[in-house]
């Protein structure tokens, strides 16, 4: 828990959201797989997905939602003092995406890295730039959550291939005022989870060969009953512990924005926490599961819809691949 007494809090102060322009609908898919609209409405709530256009990147996607947070701020090129990118999809697996982003931005002066927590890699993200404005050293730092996740999906696997889709999302953090900001961030990995989602091949452990090629390991595999059992358990206990140490309950927040995987988890996450529906932000049905960029894209909805107001608590969850898992408390500025 950060010290109150030294503790100089950040606070959100814009978000951007990019989606490539192509929508690919669950009766498209249903062409190809052996699936239908009513299974993928029922079983996960998504409706439809964005699709990244060829020569489109995690990188052109981030740039472009952190090239819209500048211009709604009217920052320049020198203005930013860091870049932080979550993603499982970088362009390439080094130079990593941040440097990508700040070259096609023309950044001055930025330095930044990318940050590997699967679903929970843009809370992640935001917890260590959040340190960065705390200890003194930074003023304006951006966060992106960006993934093409058509790129590492399936298309052959029904199980995978109708939950993800592609975007990217910005925001930027700066010193809050006096009790605004992010109060307070619970995280936690668990590891043994690591076979219950991953992408098997590419990494040092399977490199890439003709065999991972034809053994369809360069894709992403899931077990996705333990993952979903683990995702409802661990976002109610992440957000129960970050309120209760901060002695609030869930009838103080005025909305929860969870990582967003299924519907049904977040049904179940609103029925356990015993907040109502209409306080859990959900763009399930038109983006599904965007990974990084879940939660820019759920708040920037949030706060296009007039669901955030200043002074509003809103707690974030989320739950990824490791597995991963965290919460983190934000009084609106
Ligand atoms: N269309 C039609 N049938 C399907 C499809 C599909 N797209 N996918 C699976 N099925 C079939 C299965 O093969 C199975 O058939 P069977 O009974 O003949 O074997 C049947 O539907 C039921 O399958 P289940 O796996 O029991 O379906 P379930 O209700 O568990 O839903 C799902 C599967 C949607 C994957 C769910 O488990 C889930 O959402 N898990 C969470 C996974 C997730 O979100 N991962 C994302 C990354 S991690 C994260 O973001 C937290």
């Amino acid at each position: 828990m950060p010290d109150p007494a030294n503790h100089r809090r950040a606070a959100i102060t814009a978000v951007a959201a990019y989606v490539p322009d192509r929508v690919l609908t669950n009766a498209e898919l249903a062409k190809n797989l052996d699936t239908s609209d009513d299974w993928i409405v029922t079983r996960t709530g998504i409706r439809e997905r964005r699709i990244g256009k060829p020569g489109e990147t995690t990188s052109t996607m981030g740039a472009e939602a952190v090239r819209r947070l500048m211009s709604q701020r009217g920052l320049g090129p020198g203005d930013i003092d860091a870049l932080i990118v979550a993603t499982v999809t970088p362009d390439m697996l080094f130079p990593a995406t941040a440097c990508l982003i700040q070259d096609q931005l023309g950044l001055t002066g930025t330095w930044g890295f990318d940050l590997s927590a699967a679903c929970s890699g843009f809370l992640y993200a935001l917890t260590a730039g959040a340190q960065l404005i705390a200890s003194g050293a930074h003023r304006r730092v951006v966060i992106v959550g960006a993934d093409l996740m058509s790129s590492i999906i399936d298309p052959l696997d029904r199980t995978t291939a109708v939950l993800f889709g592609d975007g990217a999302g910005a925001v930027l953090l700066e010193p809050a005022e006096p009790d605004y900001g992010i109060l307070d961030f619970y995280h936690r990995v668990d590891g043994s989870g690591r076979n219950d989602l991953l992408m098997p091949a590419g990494g040092s452990s399977l490199p890439p060969s003709a065999a991972t090629v034809a053994a369809r390991q360069h894709y992403l595999k899931q077990n996705g009953k333990v993952v979903f059992k683990f995702a409802v358990s661990q976002m109610v206990e992440s957000i129960q512990a970050v309120l209760s140490r901060n002695n609030l309950t869930a009838r103080d927040v005025a909305l929860v924005v969870p990582h967003q995987a299924n519907q049904r988890i977040l049904d179940a996450v609103a029925e356990r926490l015993g907040v109502p529906h209409e306080r859990v932000a959900s763009v399930l049905a038109c983006y599904g599961n965007t990974t990084g960029a879940t939660l820019p894209l759920a708040l920037d909805a949030a706060l296009a819809a007039g669901n955030i107001t200043r002074g509003d608590i809103v707690v974030f969850a989320a739950v990824g691949a490791g597995f991963t898992a965290g919460a983190t408390l934000v009084r609106w500025a």
